[in-house]
C-alpha cells in the first residue's frame, strides 16, 4: 500500500486470538443467498413510541419486519455446517443459556456473510435507511443454541445492545415444538413496567412472526424492539443466527451499551472493538473534512472537528469507566 494512501478496513485486520474452524466453505452470495421481502413491517408508532420516547436518535420509522428469506438451501446447509462446528464455543450469560461469539474470528464463510454488501443493501431498503455491518466483531454473527434443559427459554424478554440486527434461523423452526421467536407489541418502558408489577405479558401484546422454515428472517430495530426466544417443548435443535448493523449516516449517535456486552464478552476484546466503532464514526466524521474540505464557511469545518472528537471523548469517557453492570433483561 502506498503510504500516502489511507484506507480503513470495515472488518479489522488483526483478530483476538481464537481457533479457526477445521472445515470453512466458501462464502458465494450468488449461490448462498436467496434474498426475499417480508410481507409486514411494524412502525415504532405502532409498537407505541412517540417521537418523545425515542431517546436513541434513529432515521428509521420501521420497527420490525416479519420473515423475509436470507439464505438459498445451499446457504443454509453452508451454514449449518458453520453453526455445528461452532457448537464447541457456547458460553453461557444470565440471559442466554448456550451461544457462541466472534464467530467471525474462526470462520470466513461467517466473517463474508455478516458483512456481505448485497445482504446491508437489501435490509436497508427494509428499514428505509442506509446500514453498515456492525464495526465490533461480537455484535456480528452472535449464533444461539437451545439450552440443554428442556423448556428453557433460549433467550429471555430483553431488547438489544445496538441499532439494528436481523434474527434468522439456521435450523427449521417448524420442525421442532416450540421455539418460537416473538415480539411485544409495546414499548421499552411498557414491558419494564409488567416485568416490575410481576404481570403476565397480554397474549395479544405478543406476535410470533411465521417463519417458513431455515434461513428465513425477521429485522428489527432492537434496541426499540422487545423480543425473546422461546424454549423448544421436546428433544430438537434450534440454531439462529443475529446480525448486527448500525445507521450509516454518522449524525445517528452511536448506541453500543458497553457495559452490556462486558457481561457477555471478555473485557479486553469488548473494549477494543468499541474503540474500532466509535474511531470508525470518528473517521467518518473526518472523512469530509479531508477529502472535500469546506472552503468557504469555517463554522461548518470547526462543526465537523467537534463532531468527529465528540465521538472520541464518549469513547474515552466509557472505556474509563470500568465499572460492571447487571445484565438487562425482563425475564421469563
Ligand atoms: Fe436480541
Amino acid at each position: 500500500m502506498p503510504v500516502q494512501d489511507l484506507i480503513l478496513q470495515r472488518f479489522p485486520e488483526t483478530f483476538p486470538d481464537f481457533q479457526p474452524i477445521d472445515d470453512d466453505p466458501v462464502f458465494n452470495p450468488a449461490v448462498h443467498l436467496a434474498l426475499g421481502q417480508p410481507e409486514r413491517r411494524y412502525s415504532l408508532a405502532e409498537l407505541g413510541y412517540e417521537s418523545s420516547q425515542l431517546t436513541e436518535p434513529t432515521p428509521s420509522a420501521v420497527a420490525a419486519t416479519d420473515c423475509f428469506q436470507v439464505l438459498s438451501d445451499e446457504g443454509v446447509s453452508a451454514l449449518y455446517h458453520v453453526c455445528k462446528q461452532l457448537e464447541a464455543y457456547t458460553t453461557s450469560n444470565p440471559r442466554i443459556a448456550r451461544n457462541t461469539r466472534g464467530g467471525v474470528y474462526r470462520s470466513r464463510f461467517i466473517r463474508d456473510l455478516s458483512v456481505s454488501p448485497e445482504v446491508t443493501e437489501h435490509l436497508s431498503a427494509l428499514i428505509d435507511s442506509p446500514l453498515l455491518p456492525h464495526a465490533m466483531g461480537h455484535q456480528l454473527a452472535h449464533l444461539n443454541y437451545q439450552p440443554l434443559t428442556l423448556g428453557e427459554n433460549v433467550d429471555k424478554w430483553h431488547y438489544d445492545t445496538l441499532q439494528v440486527d436481523y434474527v434468522m434461523f439456521v435450523t427449521d423452526p417448524n420442525a421442532v415444538d416450540g421455539g418460537e421467536f416473538q415480539y411485544f407489541l409495546g414499548t421499552r418502558d411498557e414491558m419494564a413496567e409488567l416485568h416490575k408489577a410481576g404481570k403476565k405479558i397480554p397474549a395479544d401484546r405478543v406476535v410470533a412472526p411465521p417463519i417458513p422454515g431455515a434461513g428465513y428472517a425477521v429485522l428489527m430495530q432492537g434496541n426499540y424492539v422487545v423480543h425473546q426466544a422461546c424454549g423448544l417443548q421436546s428433544e430438537g435443535e434450534r440454531i439462529t443466527f443475529v446480525n448486527g448493523y448500525s445507521f450509516t449516516n454518522p449524525a445517528i449517535e452511536d448506541f453500543t451499551a458497553v457495559k452490556q456486552l462486558r457481561m457477555a464478552d471478555p473485557a479486553e476484546i469488548v473494549n477494543a472493538e468499541y474503540a474500532r466503532q466509535m474511531a470508525y464514526r470518528s473517521a467518518q466524521h473526518l472523512q469530509a473534512c479531508i477529502n472535500t474540505p469546506n472552503y468557504t464557511d469555517t463554522d461548518a469545518t470547526v462543526e465537523q472537528l467537534q463532531r468527529a472528537r465528540n465521538e472520541l471523548d464518549v469513547a474515552i469517557k466509557t472505556l474509563q469507566d470500568s465499572e460492571d453492570e447487571a445484565l438487562k433483561h425482563f425475564g421469563d
